[in-house]
């Protein structure tokens, strides 16, 4: 089938190229993202794949069906930047990445947390410097400190199973709860237990309920100092809200692999232009802030297994087979 490919990367093209071999799919990559400006370029394939900061909305949506498409496929788990009611009513079909390494992003997402505990980027700039001094890099024991991981899916669960390997108390929010996050040792809690975490992680999906889950109120309540990761999608934390509570010591440290504004930022070399984002340009300068650019899911097994299963996604599609990652409105 012929499949125009959107957002692909150099990192991705190798990999891509060895999945297609046993779908041979003519695939038509562009580096550029999917948008209203750059939808013209699917005209008259039946087949789209997206990644996440691609716009994938009513409007771009009916243009792709006017071209012809059938298919969209997002090589992410996430898909809240694909608009499903309008594929519905087109008659686009969705598939999504369900499952591949959540390992991957777990561990990232306790990299992240070492990393800004212990200032290890810190350390790492000081010491190329010749500068061995330790003033400012001290850290706090993660064991018995308390834990909360916000979505106890497949990847809250294996990084909760991580933190609890090193001797932390877990509390876990989510609208379903895990069984076998409590046999790790998780406790669930209300809103309010948030008060006795000082680390939490997010790791829920951005939906209208979860948008800006993390804001001034929820930060107020927090234990002063407390570290937050976010290896989810941006659009959780208020960042705005995060600097201020940064600001004011209320937040000890944030670490973020995904920023509410990274559709223009993240994937690109910007390190020639002047970046007129002053929000995450403040995020940045600040010593108690980790930001890394969407790279958490980004170990060679996730990544062949992300490529992989779109293209045999595709290919039953393409054979009327039944779609088992199909998403529906
Ligand atoms: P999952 O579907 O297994 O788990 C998500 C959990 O969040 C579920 O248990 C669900 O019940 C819970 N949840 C839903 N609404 C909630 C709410 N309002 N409050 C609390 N919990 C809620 O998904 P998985 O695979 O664990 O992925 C989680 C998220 O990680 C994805 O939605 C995606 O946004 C993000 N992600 C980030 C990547 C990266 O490279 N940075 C890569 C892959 C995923």
């Amino acid at each position: 089938m012929r499949i125009a490919m959107f957002s692909v990367q150099r990192y991705e093209r190798v990999l891509l190229d060895e999945a297609n071999l046993h779908h041979g799919h003519d695939l038509v990559s562009f580096d550029t993202l999917l948008g209203p400006e750059t939808v013209s370029l699917a005209a008259g394939f039946p087949a789209v794949s997206v990644f996440v900061n691609d716009i994938v909305d009513a409007n771009v949506l009916k243009h792709l069906a006017g071209g012809g498409t059938k298919l969209v496929a997002t090589r992410s788990t996430g898909f809240n930047q694909i608009d499903l009611q309008a594929a519905g009513q087109l008659g686009v079909k969705v598939v999504r990445v369900t499952d591949y390494s959540p390992n991957s992003v777990a561990e990232f997402a306790v990299g992240l947390l070492l990393a800004l505990n212990r200032k290890i980027p810190r350390a790492y700039n000081r010491t190329r410097e010749g500068n061995f001094s330790l003033d400012g890099l001290m850290g706090f024991d993660l064991a018995n400190r308390t834990v909360a991981v916000i979505g106890t899916g497949k990847i809250g669960r294996i990084f909760a199973r991580i933190m609890a390997g090193f001797g932390c108390n877990l509390i876990g929010f989510d609208v379903h709860r895990s069984p076998e996050f409590e046999e790790i040792g998780g406790r669930y809690v209300d809103a309010s237990g948030i008060e006795d975490a000082d680390v939490i992680s997010l790791h829920c999906p951005l939906t209208p309920d979860t948008y800006h889950l993390v804001n001034a109120q929820t930060l107020a309540r927090t234990k002063k100092g407390a570290l937050l990761i976010n290896t989810s999608r941006g659009g959780l934390v208020d960042t705005e809200a995060a600097i201020e509570a940064l600001k004011s010591g209320q937040l000890g440290g944030i670490a973020i692999d995904v920023y509410e504004q990274e559709a223009g930022l993240f994937f690109r070399d910007l390190s020639s232009t002047v970046i007129p984002d002053d929000v995450i340009q403040r995020l940045v300068s600040l010593p108690n802030v980790i930001v890394t650019g969407h790279q958490a899911f980004l170990t060679r097994e996730a990544l062949s297994t992300i490529l992989e299963t779109t293209l045999a996604s595709i290919s039953d599609f393409a054979a009327g087979r039944p779609l088992m990652n199909e998403i529906k409105p």
